[in-house]
């Protein structure tokens, strides 16, 4: 039997949790002004390394990376940040001045041990705005991120850092550089490589005898400058008189490289090791990284799969119809009959005559509202018998009723 491939999944039973996942966290994107965007799949493999980093596990170890027949090296997106600001550029949005919001949702690829909440497949729900520096865009998409999870009833942990700028991220980082070099026997493997090409990611290493090392490791929180120290303040303000929870956690760095300034993760303690649902923060760098017009730009992405369990579908109302062939003589104007009525409802159609009973049994199964049936008498009559599932009336309606003529 051929299966599907290790860490990736059918979205088979969860059909109606991922369409009302992506539902709520639409509907509240667009009121906060973003407009939907699709990039392809399918990147450049430098875009990947530019953006995210080198040194990061994500390319470093995590890429489906291939050659294509024309020779191209090419691979399968482990994000949507990059591809949009590619994207942004390439369409010259970077030149255009003024703030752009965008949403997108779709497959990411990452070639991660699977395990449960992580897999090699897996979806995301992002948000990308540009062109704007303020810290009010911060704190506005940590509420918008909190706003779909309080939508999905779902209970989180804010976890914030500031990881500072092109003035106060060097000093620090030689800072911490100096602190490694004077431990580089006590550290993991790793941590070694990472002192070299992404010191900074050391503290983010889940080896325990290097966390218990990092405790007196230098941190950003304590270097950074005036601007963002009084930037940080104020988000932490902010989120206060909006009554959100969160934890500074002095070392948060998230594994994507591009991130200044504010970086934030929402957590969950419900769904084990991988506790992560969404994460984010301010990339002012990357747009002229990647050769646009340097534009700051602030985002943040949440992981569908991660919240599938933590999500219970609101009770649907019964509704729409059931329509029933007590014999095979009904079956065709009862076909006609859902032609007409799925114009305007959910209608089901039952292909095959069978007792009343066994159609009252499905429709119930089905969740409709009104289960029709139309056997000799109604075909003599031109009508229906009709139960309502939800109030428990039944009564004979002429066909010209339901199909208003
Ligand atoms: P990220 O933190 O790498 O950020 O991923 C965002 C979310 O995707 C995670 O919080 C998690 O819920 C989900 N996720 C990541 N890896 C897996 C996996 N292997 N299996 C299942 N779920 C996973 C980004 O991707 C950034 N592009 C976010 C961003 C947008 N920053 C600025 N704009």
């Amino acid at each position: 039997m051929i299966t599907a491939l290790r860490g990736m999944k059918d979205i088979i039973d969860e059909g109606a949790k991922f369409e009302y996942i992506l539902q709520v966290a639409t509907a509240v994107a667009r009121r906060y002004g973003f407009e939907l965007i699709e990039t392809p799949i399918l990147e450049e493999t430098a875009l990947f390394k530019r953006s995210v980093g080198e040194s990061s596990d994500i390319v470093g170890k995590e890429m489906y990376q291939f050659i294509d027949k024309g020779g191209n090296d090419i691979c399968l997106r482990p994000e949507g940040t990059a591809g949009v600001v590619r994207a942004f550029i390439e369409k010259r949005l970077d030149k255009a001045g003024g703030v752009q919001r965008y949403f997108y949702h779709g497959p990411m690829f990452r070639y991660e041990r699977p395990q449960k909440g992580r897999l090699r497949q897996f979806h995301q729900f992002g948000v990308e705005c540009f062109g704007q520096q303020s810290v009010y865009e911060d704190a506005a998409m940590i509420l918008m991120a909190a706003d779909i999870f309080d939508r999905l009833q779902i209970a989180y942990t804010l976890e914030i850092n500031s990881l500072g700028c092109d003035a106060c991220l060097p000093p620090y980082r030689q800072a911490l550089v100096a602190f490694l070099a004077q431990h580089t026997e006590a550290i993991c493997g790793d941590c070694q490589r990472r002192q070299e090409s992404n010191p900074i990611r050391v503290l983010d290493c889940k080896n325990s005898s290097c966390q218990a090392l990092y405790a007196q490791a230098p941190l950003m929180a304590d270097h950074l400058c005036g601007e963002c120290e009084g930037e940080f303040a104020q988000l932490k303000e902010m989120l206060d008189r909006a009554h959100i929870t969160y934890r500074h956690n002095k070392k948060l760095v998230r594994g994507l490289d591009y991130y200044n300034k504010s970086a934030f993760e929402f957590v969950s303690a419900e769904i084990g090791a991988q506790s992560a649902i969404a994460g984010g923060g301010r990339y002012d760098r990357l747009v002229g990284f990647l050769g646009g017009r340097p534009t700051p730009a602030v985002g943040f992405a949440l992981g569908i799969e991660r919240i599938y369990d933590l999500v219970s579908l609101p009770s649907v109302q019964r509704g729409g119809w059931y329509l029933g062939a007590l014999e095979p003589e009904a079956l065709e104007p009862l076909f006609f009959l859902s032609h007409t009525l799925r114009q305007q409802s959910y209608t089901h159609f039952s292909a095959e005559a069978k007792k009343l009973k066994a159609h009252l049994k499905a429709a119930d199964r089905l969740g409709v509202r009104y289960c029709a049936v139309m056997g000799e008498t109604e075909l003599a009559q031109k009508s229906l018998w009709v139960k309502d599932l939800v109030e428990k009336s039944e009564k004979h309606i002429l066909l010209s009723e339901v199909q208003g003529g």
